[in-house]
C-alpha cells in the first residue's frame, strides 16, 4: 500500500474529454438516473433500429433477466468497420506487430472491410448461419480479428479459446457450447518457437464428432495434416468466394460471443455476452478511460483469447474508429526491450499490460527501457491483477518518465469492460489502487452476510445494479448464473473478489476472496487444477492452492495424495506437472508439488484450505483452529514435508 497521492497533470485536466468536476457531474447523472444516462450515451454506436427500451433488469432467483436497449437493432461488425470506411478509409484500423521484429503490417479501415467481408463468405460458404458457435483457436494474427468480425457480421457466435490451452481444454470448450465450426492456423509463434495449433486442433477433435469443418489459415507455412471432408485452406475457399457479404440485422440482445472463464467449482464457464449494451460500453469505456483521441496509436498487449483482447483490441477501439496495434509476440523476445522497441516503432500513444509483465521486466533493470525514446506515449495502463505499487512507481517513473498517468483498471469477463479505474484527466492516482467507479457503476461493499458496509472500510465487492457491458448468462446453464453470481448477496452482482475502501473513497482491490486463482493475470480454478491432478492413475487426492509469487503475482500450490502403494519421487513430481499441462495449458502447471500423506479435513470431509494456504505461504504461525480437524496430526506433518520442500 501507498499513500502517495499523484495528481492529475494541468494540461491533462485541461485536455482529456472528462475532468474531475466533469467527472462528478456524469458519475452522479449515471447513477441517479441510469435510464437517462444510457439513452443518451446508447447512441455512440450505429442502431439499424433505435431501441425505444433502455434497461430492464431482474436479479431475482426466478426471473434472473439482464436487458438493454431490448428493442433495437444494430451490427456490431458494422459499427466495428463499415461506418468508418467512408470518412476513415485510409486510416489504419490495425497494425500488426510479428513475433519477428522485422515483420509487420498495417491494414486500413478499406482493407479490413474486403477482409472481413470475404472470411464472413468463407464462414457461409461452410454452412454457418445466424447463431451458430464458431471456435476460435487462433495465434495472434490479423486473421483472428477478421475472423471475430465475420462472425459478428453474419450473426454467428464466436468461442475464441487461448492458443496457449491443450487440446483437451479447447475439446471441451467445443463440445459445451455444441460448436460445429472451427477456425485454426497451421502453427502459431511465439518468442520464436511454434505453437502446433492445428495439431492440437486434431487431437482435441478426436472427441468432437460433431464438428463439420475446420477452416485452417495458412500463417508459418509449417506441415499440418488435412482430414478430407472436414479441413479446408482459409486461401484456397476465400479465392472463390463474393467480395461482398452485407452485415446481419441483429437484436441488442442476440449474442455476441461466449468465453469460457474459470470459477471456484466446475468446468470453465461459457460467459455470455450480447451485442447491443456489450458494444456500447466497450466502445465508451475505452475512449473516456484512455481518453482515447483521432489520430492516437493505441497498444493492448493481450491475447484474443482472453477477454481484455476482445473488448480492448477488437471492439471497443474499433468501434471508436481507433488504431489499434496487434502483437503476436512476447514482452522478452528478442529481448526485454522488444515493448519500447514497438512503442518507437509504431508511434504508441497509449500502452494497456499486466501486471506480470510490468514485474517481469523490472526485473531486467532500467536500461533495456532507457535505452529506448518512448517519447509519443501518453497513458500507461494495467489490467489482470492487483499491481504492487513498487511495480506502479517504476512503471510510472522509468517506463512513463513520470510524464504518463497510469490507469489500474479493474474488471473481469463478466463485466464485458471497465467497471473501476481512474479516467487520466480526472482523478488523483494512488500506486496499487484502482480508485474510483466508471460511469453507472455503483460498487458496494458487504460483509459476509450481506450487509453493506460503509466508509472507509474492507468488504466483498458487489455491484449494486446492472451496466450494459454485464455478462447476460452461463452459456447452457442459466442456474449456474444466479447461483454463481446474485446468489450470495440478494439483489446485487457478486464480483467475487475482496476490496477495501479508503477515506477518499478510493476502491483497492486486494485478490479473490473465493478459490479462484490469478496467475500472471490468468484466471484459474483450483477446482480445474484438482481435478486433473485426480485424473492421474497414480493420484488418490489433491488440493490446491495459491501462494504469493513475485512475478506471477499467485503461483500454484499443490497437495498432492497419492494412492496406496505409490512411492513419492522426484520423477513422478515432474510427471505431474507434466500431465497438468497436458490436460489444461502450460498456463495451469503447478509451481511447487507437495506430497501429503493426508489433507487437513473436517469430521465431515470438508478440506480446511485455509491451513493449506498458510503453509503453501510458509507462515505456520497463525494456523487458526485446527480442533475441528478429523486428524489434526496432518498439519505437523504437511508442515514437516513444506520445510524439506524449502
Ligand atoms: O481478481 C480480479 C482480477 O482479475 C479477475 C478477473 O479475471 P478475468 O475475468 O480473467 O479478467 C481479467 C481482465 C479483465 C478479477 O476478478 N483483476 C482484474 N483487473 C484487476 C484485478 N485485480 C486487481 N486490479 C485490477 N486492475
Amino acid at each position: 500500500m501507498s499513500d502517495q497521492l499523484i495528481k492529475v497533470p494541468a494540461d491533462w485536466a485541461k485536455s482529456a474529454y472528462v475532468d474531475d468536476a466533469k467527472y462528478t457531474e456524469m458519475y452522479e447523472q449515471s447513477i441517479k438516473d441510469p435510464v437517462g444516462f444510457w439513452a443518451e450515451h446508447g447512441k455512440r454506436v450505429d442502431w439499424i433500429k433505435p431501441y425505444t427500451k433502455v434497461k430492464d433488469v431482474s436479479y431475482n432467483q426466478r426471473d434472473l433477466h439482464i436487458r438493454w436497449f431490448e428493442d433495437g437493432t444494430l451490427n456490431a461488425c458494422y459499427n466495428c468497420v463499415d461506418r468508418h470506411v467512408k470518412d476513415k478509409g485510409d486510416e489504419v484500423a490495425i497494425i500488426w506487430e510479428g513475433d519477428d521484429p522485422s515483420v509487420d503490417q498495417t491494414i486500413t479501415y478499406t482493407q479490413l472491410h474486403h477482409h472481413v467481408q470475404r472470411f464472413a463468405n468463407v464462414l457461409k460458404d461452410q454452412g454457418v448461419k445466424k447463431g451458430d458457435r464458431v471456435t476460435i483457436y487462433m495465434p495472434m494474427i490479423p486473421e483472428a480479428a477478421y475472423a471475430m468480425l465475420a462472425c459478428a457480421r453474419i450473426g454467428a457466435v464466436h468461442s475464441v479459446v487461448f492458443g496457449g490451452f491443450s487440446p483437451d481444454a479447447l475439446a471441451g470448450r467445443i463440445q459445451d457450447c455444441d460448436s460445429r465450426f472451427v477456425i485454426t492456423s497451421d502453427e502459431g509463434v511465439r518468442g520464436g518457437r511454434p505453437i502446433p495449433l492445428k495439431e492440437n486442433t486434431d487431437d482435441a477433435l478426436d472427441s468432437c464428432p460433431d464438428v463439420e469443418s475446420v477452416i485452417v489459415v495458412e500463417h508459418t507455412g509449417g506441415a499440418v495434416t488435412m482430414k478430407e471432408g472436414r479441413d479446408v485452406w482459409y486461401h484456397e475457399v476465400a479465392g472463390r468466394v463474393d467480395h461482398e457479404c452485407p452485415c446481419e440485422e441483429m437484436n441488442a440482445e442476440d449474442p455476441l460471443f461466449i468465453l469460457y472463464t474459470s470459477g471456484s467449482t466446475g468446468k470453465p464457464k461459457g460467459v455470455l455476452h450480447t451485442t447491443g449494451g456489450y458494444l456500447v460500453y466497450a466502445s465508451m469505456t475505452h475512449q473516456y478511460v484512455f481518453d482515447y483521441k483521432p489520430g492516437d496509436i493505441y497498444w493492448c498487449t493481450a491475447d484474443v483469447g482472453w477477454v481484455t483482447g476482445h473488448s480492448y483490441i477488437l471492439y471497443g477501439p474499433l468501434a471508436n474508429g481507433a488504431t489499434t496495434l496487434m502483437f503476436e509476440g512476447v514482452p522478452t523476445y528478442p529481448d526485454s526491450s522488444r515493448c519500447w522497441q514497438v512503442c518507437d516503432k509504431h508511434n504508441v500513444n497509449i500502452f494497456y499490460t499486466a501486471p506480470t509483465a510490468i514485474r517481469a521486466l523490472m526485473r531486467e533493470g532500467d536500461e533495456p527501457v532507457k535505452k529506448t525514446s518512448r517519447k509519443s506515449l501518453r497513458l500507461l495502463g494495467s489490467v489482470g491483477e492487483p499491481i504492487n505499487p513498487e511495480a506502479w512507481l517504476w512503471y510510472h517513473k522509468v517506463v512513463g518518465d513520470e510524464r504518463c498517468p497510469i490507469v489500474d483498471t479493474w474488471w473481469q469477463t463478466e463485466t464485458g469492460g471497465i467497471l473501476i479505474s481512474p479516467l487520466p484527466g480526472a482523478t488523483d492516482l494512488k500506486p496499487g489502487s484502482a480508485t474510483r467507479p466508471f460511469f453507472g457503476v455503483e460498487p458496494v461493499l458487504v460483509d459476509n452476510d450481506g450487509h453493506p458496509l460503509h466508509g472507509a472500510t474492507s468488504g466483498n465487492l458487489c455491484i449494486a445494479d446492472s451496466w450494459p457491458g454485464q455478462m447476460r448468462t452461463v452459456y447452457g446453464d442459466h442456474k449456474r448464473f444466479f447461483e454463481t453470481y446474485f446468489s450470495q448477496f440478494k439483489g446485487k452482482y457478486f464480483s467475487g473478489d475482496g476490496c477495501r475502501r479508503d477515506e477518499d473513497g478510493y476502491y483497492w482491490i486486494t485478490g479473490r476472496v473465493d478459490d479462484v486463482l490469478n496467475v500472471s493475470g490468468h484466471r484459474m480454478g483450483t477446482a480445474e487444477i484438482e481435478s486433473a491432478l485426480v485424473a492421474h492413475e497414480k493420484v488418490a487426492e489433491a488440493a490446491v492452492v495459491g501462494y504469493p509469487h513475485d512475478i506471477k503475482g499467485q503461483g500454484i500450490y499443490a497437495y498432492v495424495t497419492l494412492k496406496q502403494g505409490q512411492d513419492p519421487s522426484d520423477d513422478l513430481k515432474k510427471e505431474l506437472v507434466q500431465w497438468v499441462r497436458k490436460e489444461i495449458g502450460p498456463i495451469a502447471s503447478p509451481d511447487l508439488l507437495q506430497w501429503a500423506p493426508g489433507l487437513p479435513k473436517t469430521r465431515s470431509g470438508k478440506i480446511m484450505r485455509r491451513i493449506l494456504r498458510k503453509i503453501a505461504e510458509d507462515d505456520f504461525s497463525n494456523l487458526g483452529d485446527t480442533s475441528t480437524l478429523a486428524d489434526p496430526g496432518v498439519v505437523d506433518d504437511l508442515i514437516d514435508n513444506r520445510q524439506n520442500l524449502g
